[in-house]
């Protein structure tokens, strides 16, 4: 049995979302470190990426900001979300006994939500003003200096997790956001409230 999980909007959104994000961070990189200048070669040159790094990162924090408007309301953490917290370490080791049961996000998925928009949003102001600096406070600039980078590494670090997780972690999971849907077994294991609540209202609507 097949249930829906994501909509083609939401796979649409959330793809830009990866795309714009993995182009920004990768000509960040390039442009951070004498070591990493390679990869400006790979994207084009040292002056391509100069010129796009800050258009990849705008769009970037507008399609993020579609992802925030669309999910936000279903991210909020319940009490059963921080004890799922609380007992994430299990979660890790593959071992979801005794843990609490998952919505249609769980906990962690929760706050890897709230972490990346709050470093997308300092990395856009951060941005902002670095890109503009003939128009910005010093005092902004240096702040910015240091807040623009300690942010990529953060959401650079949060994403590399998130990839872990979907792509490997969970097998089974890259098929919700490609295709859309995921297989029943699929819920059931990882997401069991979110399994009952779907399976429940399809049988109501097939009455
Ligand atoms: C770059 C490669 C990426 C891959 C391969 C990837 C993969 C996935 C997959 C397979 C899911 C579905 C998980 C599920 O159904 O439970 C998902 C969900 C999600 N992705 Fe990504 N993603 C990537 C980048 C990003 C980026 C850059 C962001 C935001 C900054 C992001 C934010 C989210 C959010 C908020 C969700 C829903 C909650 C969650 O599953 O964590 N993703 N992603």
């Amino acid at each position: 049995m097949k249930i829906d999980r994501f909509n083609v909007r939401e796979r649409f959104v959330h793809w830009l979302v990866a795309i714009s994000f993995v182009y920004a961070a990768l000509s960040g990189l390039a442009m951070w470190s004498r070591h990493l200048f390679w990869i400006a070669g790979v994207l084009g040159g040292g002056e391509t990426v100069r010129a796009l790094h800050p258009w990849g990162g705008t769009i970037f924090a507008l399609v993020l900001g579609v992802m925030f408007s669309r999910w936000a309301s279903q991210m909020k953490l319940d009490a059963a979300d921080r004890e799922w917290l609380a007992k994430s370490g299990r979660y890790m080791v593959n071992d979801e006994k005794g843990m609490p049961e998952s919505g249609k996000f769980n906990g962690g998925q929760k706050m890897l939500f709230w972490v990346e928009a709050a470093f997308a949003l300092l990395l856009f102001l951060s941005g902002a003003i670095l890109w503009f600096p003939e128009i910005t406070p010093r005092v902004l600039r240096l702040g910015a200096v240091l807040v623009h980078p300690l942010a990529a590494i953060g959401s650079i670090g949060g994403i590399i997790v998130h990839i872990y997780m979907s792509l490997f972690a969970v097998p089974g999971s890259l098929k919700a956001m490609t295709e859309g849907y995921v297989s029943a077994r699929w819920a059931k294991a990882h997401h069991p409230k979110w399994f009952r609540q779907r399976t429940k209202n399809e049988n109501e609507s097939a009455r």
